[in-house]
């Protein structure tokens, strides 16, 4: 069986907790896209883990994680992840595979990846991992896959000082280096989990383009670029926060225009932690936006939504979704591609009532106190997906499982 979980929004929505708390049942793990551009948090027991490469289940001793064809891998950073892991009693060797196809990303990608950047007039905020120019130079077919790396013929282009990088990380990563498609082919009674990376509204097509990444960051990317072919996925997963955040630049129609201290954009900010695991950057926060939501479960076809980040709300007497944008005085429903639209967007807001208790030790649907139930019955009515899994808390046992993307419909 294999699950899809993508993220619903622009990023950072806690996908690594989800994906995490769902590997248990699974035997492998897929990252399929992005590189050290993410940041997944997962607290285990007290202990906090930041990944930025590895795919989320590497915390469970028996699972085969695979870093899918659409990532674009810094070697730096990935040996520099599993020492860290190493460090925490996490044992990797053996675990940790990488498509044959993926591709790496040079040294001078990072540099060239912040003067880019620099030079826009209005730059993206980009996290300066390297992740744009990895993917140009993959479009442009100059890229470097690590089936490449020991292939001298393949090589002859390449400078002196790229070469010298790749063959100083070629022994540690081709022993990782796996043919994906083969590989979950001969496994297949195995259930294997796709982690996607950033959200759908990040995606280079689906997102708030050009304010999005480079990868594929869609639903579709599990099967163009983790290893199966579309009508292998089984259920398709879209995790979102009960409100919304964004890092770097671009479009935000619920942005809160007030973030002093003391703003609700700096209680939920602190209460939420929302702080970028790659850059630190403080992100940019609002409230949950339906009508980008709704949009995210239709171009994605998700099958169920995970709600994560409800206890934020614990304290709030009130508060409010967007169910609808006012562009030049229409009202609009469908979510729009102009970043002009999107920029003169005016959020239509609905008020909920709060539930003024604490829930980060609710375990089940009926024990969450009636209002956070009407919200999400709202949000389920409104995107007219089902909210199956609902999380409390940033520890993996602070989750709620309605119904189990394990089961076959
Ligand atoms: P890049 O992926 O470094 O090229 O950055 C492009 C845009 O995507 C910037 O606005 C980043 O802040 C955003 N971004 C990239 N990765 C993430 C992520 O994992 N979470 C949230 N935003 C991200």
């Amino acid at each position: 069986m294999n699950v899809v979980i993508i993220g619903a929004q622009w990023g950072d929505e806690g996908k690594g907790k989800i994906v995490d708390y769902l590997a248990h049942e699974a035997g492998v793990v897929v990252r399929f896209s992005g590189g050290a551009n993410a940041g997944h948090t997962i607290v285990l027991s007290g202990a906090k883990y930041a990944l930025h490469l590895v795919p989320s289940g590497i915390l469970y001793s028996d699972k085969i994680v695979i870093l899918g064809s659409g990532m674009v891998i810094d070697p730096e950073a990935l040996f520099g992840e599993l020492a860290a892991l190493k460090e925490k009693g996490i044992d990797w060797e053996g675990r940790v595979l990488i498509s044959d196809r993926a591709h790496i990303v040079l040294p001078r990608y990072k540099e060239m990846d912040k003067q880019v950047d620099a030079q826009r007039r209005k730059p993206i905020g980009t996290t300066g991992r390297g992740i744009g120019v990895a993917y140009s130079q993959k479009a442009s077919r100059d890229g470097i896959r690590l089936a490449d790396i020991g292939d001298e013929e393949r090589l002859c282009n390449v400078s002196d000082e790229d070469r010298a990088f790749l063959a100083k990380w070629k022994d540690q990563l081709l022993p990782m280096s796996v043919n994906t498609g083969a590989y979950l082919h001969h496994h297949k009674n195995k259930w294997t989990l796709f982690e996607g990376a950033q959200g759908a509204l990040l995606d280079i097509d689906t997102g708030t383009y050009p304010f999005v990444s480079s990868g594929m960051s869609c639903a579709a990317g599990a099967a163009a670029q983790g290893g199966i072919g579309p009508r292998n996925i089984d259920r398709i997963l879209g995790v979102f926060k009960a409100y919304t955040t964004r890092v770097g630049n671009g479009p935000f129609p619920t942005e809160f225009a007030d973030d002093s201290p003391g703003s609700l954009s700096n209680y939920i900010r602190t209460t939420g932690n929302e702080y970028g695991v790659t850059t630190g950057r403080p992100r940019r926060c609002g409230y949950l936006d339906l009508v980008a939501l709704r949009y995210a479960c239709i171009v994605n076809s998700l099958d169920r939504l995970v709600l994560t980040h409800l206890d934020v709300y614990d304290t709030l007497p009130e508060f409010e979704a967007c169910v609808a944008y006012k562009i030049r005085g229409k009202l609009v429903e469908d979510f729009p591609a102009s970043i002009a639209d999107l920029e003169e967007a005016t959020p239509v807001l609905k008020k909920f009532p709060g539930w003024s208790e604490h829930i980060d030790e609710c375990r089940s649907w009926e024990e969450l106190p009636l209002r956070a139930r009407e919200y999400v019955q709202f949000i389920e009515a409104y995107t007219e997906t089902p909210v199956s899994i609902i999380s409390v808390g940033s520890d993996r046992q602070q989750t709620i499982i309605r119904e189990s993307p394990w089961i076959r419909s």
